[in-house]
């Protein structure tokens, strides 16, 4: 049933081809979660002409939408997950969804021949899309892939690469390199890059053998047994009990509020009194990846279960502290760097286990038969969840902060 294969059962160098040429799409998702945030010139020139005044609701409206449609795209396309994963194989399936990756970075790139807001807005939902598609499509390759021993590591690494992705976006979008009024259409255009690289390089990677020996081994015949075996294994209660734990990982995940900070770390920062915000936001991406790391090295030692239920009640305990800091701040200086230190110690909470943790284990925890339309459901709920905080954030700040709202820092 595990379709042994010589080449792809020890960490060979196939497997490190394959992994790497995967976790580009993981990369790729990374910088185009985060490369909205940095660049404040290009929101300024996304609104241009679109609203007289700064502070006008639709501003807020506007550019919260300009945010979220990437997730309401990868809310749509990660149904399809499984009918692709099934169509061609895992390999052939991230190579066709390339298209995607490519014409939205066009378009984007492109966006300065024509109505910019209009590009960029279409661009970013194809992004989407494609990101819908890629954040399922990684984890189940590299889960189904992985030898045993290797697998929380490997799988980890989609997260890796994700918020490797993120921290380019972040320095790349800097002032001085390309977050500028003249290079933020090539900031967003890069971010097909990615994909022509994946590209070149899907061709030199295994199909995934559990795919090989369904299709290769009398399709039909080897799905009937598998769902068989299913049927007869696995009963529907514990498949029930799989899906709510996948489903309320994948919503801890998100609705800890984590996108908040990479949508919008810049004007949070603003908003706790820092300095140079971009520069915190930086610092927000290289902790992120640190701590990134430390789960790849610990996750197949302390277990997934201790990494999620430490990172989830770490970042509890930092959002409480967060709060504090940000409702004492006007009255004792030395609050904003609280709320700074928590900001940074909730992202590290988050990537020991809740970040990383969800997107693999939904792949490890279900067999054969149910799992493409298990990631596809897991991967819809991640992404809804996504949207709900990229869209509602700002109005939360609103109505929460008063005079120093986020709408002003925006
Ligand atoms: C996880 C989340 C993603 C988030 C990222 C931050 O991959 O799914 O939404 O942006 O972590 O590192």
């Amino acid at each position: 049933k595990d379709g042994k294969s010589p080449n792809i059962q020890q960490l060979s160098g196939t497997l490190a081809v394959a992994v790497f040429t995967a976790a580009l799409g993981s990369l790729q998702y990374g910088y185009s979660l985060g490369v909205i945030n940095a660049p404040q010139k290009v929101k300024n020139t996304l609104l241009k002409g679109s609203f007289e005044e700064k502070k006008h609701p639709s501003v807020v409206m506007y550019w919260s939408l300009s945010v979220a449609i990437f997730s309401i795209g990868g809310m749509v396309s990660s149904f399809l997950v499984g009918f692709i994963g099934d169509f061609k194989g895992r390999v052939k399936g991230m190579l066709m969804v390339n298209v995607l990756a490519i014409a939205a970075g066009l378009l984007m790139g492109l966006s300065r021949m024509w109505k910019p807001h209009i590009m960029v807005i279409t661009g970013r939902a194809v992004m989407g899309f494609y990101c819908g598609l890629t954040s399922g499509l990684v984890p189940m390759y590299i889960g189904e892939i992985a030898p045993k021993a290797y697998r929380g590591a490997l799988g980890t690494l989609h997260q890796l690469a994700i918020v490797i992705g993120i921290l380019l976006s972040q320095v790349i979008g800097l002032d001085f390199v390309l977050g500028n009024d003249e290079m933020w259409h090539v900031l967003l255009g890069l971010s097909g890059a990615p994909a022509i690289l994946q590209s070149l390089m899907l061709p030199l990677c295994p199909e995934s053998p559990r795919y090989l020996y369904i299709l290769l081994g009398k399709e039909q015949e080897a799905r009937r047994t598998t769902k068989k075996v299913w049927l007869i294994n696995w009963s529907l209660n514990l498949l029930f009990l799989q899906l709510f734990v996948a489903l309320m990982m994948h919503l801890s995940q998100q609705l800890s509020g984590i996108n908040a900070i990479f949508y919008y770390s810049t004007a949070i920062f603003t908003k706790a009194g820092v300095g140079q915000p971009v520069y915190a936001t930086i610092g927000v991406g290289v902790i992120n990846t640190a701590f990134t790391l430390v789960s790849v090295a610990l996750v197949d030692r302390a277990g997934r279960r201790t990494l999620t239920l430490v990172g989830l009640g770490g970042m509890c305990c930092c959002a409480v502290a967060m709060t504090v800091g940000l409702k004492f701040q006007n009255d004792y200086s030395w609050m904003s760097y609280v709320s700074m230190a928590a900001i940074f110690m909730f992202v590290s909470f988050f990537e020991i286990g809740p970040g990383p943790i969800p997107w693999f284990i939904v792949a490890e925890i279900f067999s054969q038969g149910p799992r493409p339309a298990a990631i596809a459901l897991a991967g819809c709920c991640n992404w809804t969840s996504n949207f709900i905080i990229g869209m509602t954030f700002p109005y939360i700040q609103v109505g929460g902060g008063g005079r120093s709202s986020l709408c002003n820092a925006l």
